[in-house]
Order: C-alpha cells, then sequence, then structure tokens
C-alpha cells in the first residue's frame, strides 16, 4: 500500500530464550520468525524498514539470502534501550505518510489482519490505531487502558501496572499504526522513567491523547497469532497452532493427513490433491508432491519433487526428483543430486547419492549408488556397492540399460557396465564389461574331498 512504511522491530536479543541466536531467527515450522513478519508486511507497505541489533550481521545474513529487495532495508540499534529508542533510531528513514510498527516476537500477524488495521486507521483518519486482543492469561503483556468514553488513553507495562490495572484482559498486541509526523514528535518527549528504565514506545499513547489526538483500538479474535514469542515455551505453542493451521490448509485443498499433530510442513511446500502422509513426516524447502503419493510414516523431504503415485516410507530424500510410481524404502536415503525415473523400485537399506536411475531399475535392498548413471531396467542385487571413491577423488560409473548387478558386487569407479550384460554374484569389477556378457570376478571357489574326516584323524 503506499504512503506506509513498515517498522519492524527485531533488535532485541530476547533474553528469555537464553540463545546465542537472535530471537527473531528462531524458527516456526522451519522458517525464522522474522520470515513471517516481513512476508505479511511487504503486501502492506511500499517500504520495510527493520531494527537490528543483537546478532546484526546473522539477521542481515538471512535477510540477504532471502529478501533481495530494494524496499527492505535495516536501521541499526546499538543498545537496546526500549521499543521507542528503537523507532526513533529509525526516524531518518520514515519518509511515508503512515508508519506501521510490527514486533519481530510477534510474527504470525496475517497480511489480512494488517489490511483490516491499516484500511480502518486509514478511512477513520485517526492519529494512531492500537491491535489489541482479549486474552485469559493477560501477564506480560501492556494492559490497554481507556477513559470513560472508551477511547484509548494509555498503555501500561505490566512492571508498572497497579494490581487494579493488572485485571485489565485488553492487552496491547505491540502491532500499531501513526500518522508519521505525530509519532515523531511523540517520541520527543518520552524518557525512560518506569520500572525497566526504558524508552517504551508504548507511551507515545498517552502523549497523543493528552494532546487530543484520536487513537484507535482495534481488536481482534486472532488471539493465538498475536501472542508474543519470548521464550521456548511460547515458541513450541506458537509451532504447534501454525503446525496445524498449516496441515488444516493442505487438508483443505484434498491432502489426507492422518495425524495433523504429527505432520511437520514446511509453508510453501506443495501437495497435490489425493495425496496421503502418514505420521511423523516432514516436507521441508522448495518441495512439490503430486497427487495419490503416500508418503510416511517417518519421512523427511527437502527440496525436491515426488512425481504422481510415488511411496516413501521411513526414508529420507534431499534435493532430488523422482518421477511417477516411484517406490522407496523403508529405511533408504536419496542424496542430493539424484534423479530416479519412473516405476524405480528402492527398497531397504539403500543409499543413492548424485545418480540417476532409469524407468523401472530396481535396487531391492541394501546397496551404496553413488556418482552413478544406471539406465533403465537395470537390476542391482542385495549388496551392490558402487565403489566411487579412492580416498581424494570421486569417479562416475555408467550402468547400461538391462544390465543385471548380482548380489555383493564392488564397482571399482569409474567403470562402464554395457547392456543387457550380467556381473555374476560376488565380483569385483575394475574392466568394462562389454553387451550381453557375463563377468566373473571372483576367486575361483575350491573342494576339497574329505577335508573333515582327514583333520579328525590327525587330531587323534
Ligand atoms: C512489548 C510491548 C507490550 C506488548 C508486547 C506484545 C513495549 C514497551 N511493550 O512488550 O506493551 O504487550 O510487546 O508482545 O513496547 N526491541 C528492539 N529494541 C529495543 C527493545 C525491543 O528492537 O530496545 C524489539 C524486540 O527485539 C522485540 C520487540 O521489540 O522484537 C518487543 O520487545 P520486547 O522486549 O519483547 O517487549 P515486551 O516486553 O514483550
Ligand atoms: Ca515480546
Amino acid at each position: 500500500m503506499s504512503g506506509i512504511n513498515a517498522l519492524i522491530l527485531a533488535a532485541g536479543k530476547g533474553t528469555r530464550m537464553i540463545s546465542n541466536i537472535p530471537k527473531v531467527l528462531h524458527p516456526i515450522c522451519f522458517k525464522p520468525m522474522l520470515w513471517y513478519i516481513i512476508t505479511a508486511a511487504q503486501p502492506v507497505s511500499e517500504q520495510q524498514i527493520l531494527v537490528v541489533g543483537y546478532g546484526k550481521e546473522q539477521v542481515e545474513d538471512y535477510l540477504n539470502e532471502k529478501f533481495k529487495s530494494d524496499h527492505l532495508t535495516t536501521v541499526f540499534q546499538k543498545q537496546q534501550l526500549g521499543t521507542g529508542h528503537a523507532v526513533k533510531c529509525a526516524k531518518e528513514k520514515l519518509t511515508r505518510e503512515h508508519t506501521l510498527v510490527l514486533l519481530g516476537d510477534t510474527p504470525l500477524i496475517t497480511e489480512e489482519e494488517l489490511k483490516d488495521l491499516v484500511d480502518s486507521h486509514i478511512n477513520k483518519d485517526a492519529t494512531g490505531t492500537i491491535l489489541t486482543v482479549v486474552v485469559d492469561n493477560p501477564e506480560r503483556y501492556g494492559r490497554i487502558k481507556r477513559d470513560s468514553d472508551g477511547v484509548v488513553e494509555e498503555i501500561i507495562e505490566e512492571t508498572d501496572a497497579s494490581s487494579e490495572e493488572k485485571r485489565i484482559s485488553e492487552i496491547n498486541t505491540g502491532i500499531m499504526i501513526f500518522k508519521t509526523k505525530a509519532l515523531l514528535s511523540a517520541l520527543e518527549k518520552l524518557d525512560a522513567s518506569n520500572n525497566q528504565g526504558e524508552y517504551y514506545l508504548t507511551d507515545v499513547i498517552n502523549v497523543l491523547y493528552n494532546k487530543g489526538e484520536s487513537i484507535l483500538g482495534r481488536s481482534t479474535d486472532k488471539v493465538y497469532r498475536l501472542q508474543g514469542i519470548n521464550d521456548r515455551s511460547e515458541l513450541a505453542k506458537a509451532e504447534k497452532r501454525m503446525r496445524l493451521e498449516i496441515n488444516h490448509q493442505y487438508m483443505q485443498q484434498g491432502v489426507t493427513i492422518q495425524d495433523p499433530d504429527n505432520t511437520y510442513i514446511e509453508p510453501g511446500v506443495s501437495i497435490e490433491e489425493d495425496t496421503t502422509i502418514y505420521p511423523n513426516t516432514v516436507l521441508k524447502g522448495d518441495t512439490r508432491i503430486e497427487s495419490f503419493c503416500r508418503l510416511g510414516p517417518d519421512v523427511e523431504i527437502k527440496d525436491s519433487i515426488i512425481g504422481e503415485g510415488t511411496q516413501v516410507e521411513k526414508s529420507k530424500i534431499d534435493s532430488s526428483s523422482l518421477e511417477k510410481h516411484v517406490s522407496i524404502g523403508p529405511y533408504s536415503q536419496i542424496r542430493p543430486t539424484s534423479y530416479i525415473g519412473q516405476d524405480v523400485k528402492i527398497g531397504n537399506f539403500v543409499e543413492v547419492k548424485n545418480s540417476t536411475m532409469g524407468k523401472g531399475s530396481k535396487a531391492n535392498h541394501l546397496a551404496y549408488i553413488g556418482d552413478a548413471d544406471i539406465g533403465s531396467n537395470v537390476n542391482l542385487g542385495a549388496g551392490t556397492v558402487i565403489v566411487n571413491y579412492d580416498g581424494v577423488r570421486k569417479y562416475r560409473t555408467v550402468i547400461e540399460d538391462n544390465a543385471f548387478v548380482g548380489c555383493n558386487s564392488n564397482l571399482i569407479a569409474p567403470i562402464r557396465i554395457k547392456r543387457k550384460s550380467f556381473v555374476a554374484a560376488g565380483s569385483t569389477i575394475t574392466e568394462e564389461v562389454p553387451e550381453n556378457s557375463l563377468a566373473i570376478a571372483r576367486a575361483k571357489q575350491v573342494n576339497k574331498q574329505d577335508w573333515v574326516l582327514k583333520k579328525k584323524q590327525t587330531e587323534t
């Protein structure tokens, strides 16, 4: 929306998190809190300004990596002297008519909620509009004090509240919008004469009220999305609610989730209808799941594409692409960057890394497939190991269409097993295997007739 700065306060250490990581980088459903707040703020503001302080470099690295936007800038607050002081640090950048203040530790506010707040503020021509919520347990929050006409006159912080004020259950979510000029002039009047010795942004409310400016309190019922995250218990609560909300959205789109409490999906993952997800499944990053897949239990998939009708059980897939009707698991791993063709079957205890497998190929049990290009309809027997690494370099292996590799074979890379050839079980293959041929590379069996009987004789 034009004429609006979004100012996100994120300089605090988050003392109660007991952490070396800045609070806003702690994740909820695999994305840092900061991602949520910026994503919600972008559509409702022309420019986003982030006040950084504790862990500045870490926060800026994250922004540079994930948000390349000319409209997003940071301001440094060297010492965290309070939310009012944080806003003041950004005053040079507050060039738009209105300033929407957001808190980095209240990340689950939605874009819609922000839009409603901004619209109401502008339509009612208010000087300031505060987003408030009524909660069962207002402890720790600033309380909204209204005058006899119901107009918001003051916000009183928990530590400064009388016992009567503490009973007020309408709280400050910390999200507010002001006419920028009025905000900046009110900030000049703040002092830190309170029990925390901080410059409270919330004190501007009373300054503006005393000037006769119109301050509106707009309440919402989206309680959980507006709770501050100050410690790891609150983080876990937010995570759980967010998880259920995400899962609910997928269910609305036709995905069956057997146990939504125990299914973990990062926002942005795409899942098509009629896919079924069993418990303890984790879907992360840039992942797309097509329809009629069956995933889980105990599956983790990251940055991958899973084709229609594919099944994955108790296995892990990272940065790979699977075609239709593939079957993986239990207990297998597809590591970056692999391509698994249609109808491939990968059974138990198989590791695939940086390899391709053509249509209909199989590795049903106990195999290592590293740096290999495998054609279609290839069968890799139990215990097939591609020996891709000599301790210094890695080499590629090619196994052409319709080849059959017998159990317990070592294929020493670089090597090529040509079309329709067979490798006898127990072979250690060091040379190319020609088309249509059988390669046997193992010690010949020797049977020593009556060896046991003779041994007994010498013993007695
Ligand atoms: C704040 C509000 C309180 C509100 C609550 C909602 C004030 C004084 N109090 O309290 O009324 O009910 O949020 O969750 O505003 N920050 C800075 N620089 C600072 C201090 C804080 O950037 O100098 C940032 C923090 O990183 C954090 C946010 O501002 O993201 C809120 O600070 P916090 O200390 O958590 O405020 P609360 O005590 O929760
Ligand atoms: Ca807080």
